[in-house]
C-alpha cells in the first residue's frame, strides 16, 4: 500500500547560547517585535509544508509556555537533550506515532530566524528525489587557515570547504537510527555528521547567506537588518 510521503520540521530550541553573554538564552533574546524562536517557529509554520513542528526545549525552561506559539495546534514540545543531538532525537522520537521511516524531517536551528520559504522550497525540491538527503549550505569566500595555538598550520583549499547551515533534511527513519548508532559522540554537531558515520553521502544545496545562526551579541542587529530587506 502506498502513502502519502509527510514532511515534518524539527526545531533544536534547547541550547543556552553561551556566547551571547545575555540573561537568557539566545532563542528568547528580543529581535524586531518578537523573540527568535517565535521569529523561526512563524516562518516554519508559514513556509505551508510541515505536517507539524516538533520543538525540543529544556525542562529548565521558564520562557517557552509564555509565548503564543507554544500553543500552536502544529507545534508538540519535546524534552531537550544534553547536546543538540540528544535534542534532535528527543523531537523525533516525539513524533514517532505520527511519522512514517520514509517521510522527510527538516531540522532547523532555533537561532536562525531569518529563514525563507524559498530557502525551504528549494532545498525540497532538489533533494525530494534524493536517497539520503542534504543540507543548506555556504561556500566560503574567505581563504581558511589551519591555526595550532596562535600560529597558522597551513591553507585549506576552499574549493571543498563549504559552511552547513539548516535546514537539514534527511528520511525519518534513516536519521533517527543514524543519531541513535551515534548518541555520546561529541563529533555530532549536525544531522550531516551522524549520516556521514555511517558511510552515506548527503548532498549540499546552496542556501542563501541571509540564513545566519545568532551566535554573537552583534548577529540580533544583522538578522533585524535582513528581515526589512527580504521579501519572501
Ligand atoms: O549552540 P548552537 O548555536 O550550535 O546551537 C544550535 C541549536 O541547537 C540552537 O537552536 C540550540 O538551542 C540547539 N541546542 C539544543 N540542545 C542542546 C544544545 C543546543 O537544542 N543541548
Amino acid at each position: 500500500m502506498t502513502h502519502s510521503i509527510n514532511f515534518w520540521a524539527v526545531v533544536p530550541a534547547a541550547g543556552v547560547g553561551k556566547r551571547m553573554n545575555a540573561d537568557r538564552p539566545k532563542q528568547y533574546l528580543e529581535l524586531a517585535g518578537k523573540t527568535v524562536i517565535e521569529h523561526t517557529l512563524l516562518r516554519l509554520l508559514s513556509a505551508g509544508v510541515f505536517a507539524a513542528v516538533a520543538v525540543a526545549i529544556s525542562n529548565e525552561d521558564p520562557y517557552w509556555p509564555g509565548l503564543e506559539v507554544s500553543a500552536h495546534e502544529r507545534i508538540i514540545t519535546a524534552a531537550g537533550g544534553k547536546e543538540r543531538a540528544d535534542s534532535v532525537l528527543s523531537a523525533l522520537k516525539s513524533i514517532r506515532a505520527l511519522a512514517s521511516d520514509d517521510d522527510w524531517v527538516l531540522v532547523h536551528d532555533a537561532a536562525r530566524p531569518c529563514v525563507t520559504a524559498s530557502d525551504i522550497r528549494h532545498l525540497i525540491d532538489s533533494l525530494q528525489k534524493d536517497e539520503v538527503g542534504g543540507i543548506l549550505a555556504l561556500s566560503s569566500h574567505d581563504t581558511l587557515k589551519n591555526v595550532q595555538g596562535d600560529s597558522i598550520a597551513g591553507t585549506l583549499d576552499r574549493t571543498h570547504i563549504w559552511r552547513a547551515l539548516t535546514p537539514q533534511m534527511f528520511r525519518y527513519g534513516l536519521l533517527k537510527s543514524a543519531l541513535e548508532a551515534a548518541e555520546g559522540n561529541p563529533a555530532i554537531t549536525d544531522e550531516a555528521s551522524a549520516l556521514e558515520l555511517q558511510g552515506l553521502k548527503p548532498k549540499i544545496v546552496e542556501g542563501r547567506p541571509d540564513n545566519i545562526k545568532i551566535t554573537r551579541p552583534e548577529d540580533l542587529a544583522l538578522a533585524q537588518f535582513y528581515m526589512e530587506h527580504q521579501n519572501d
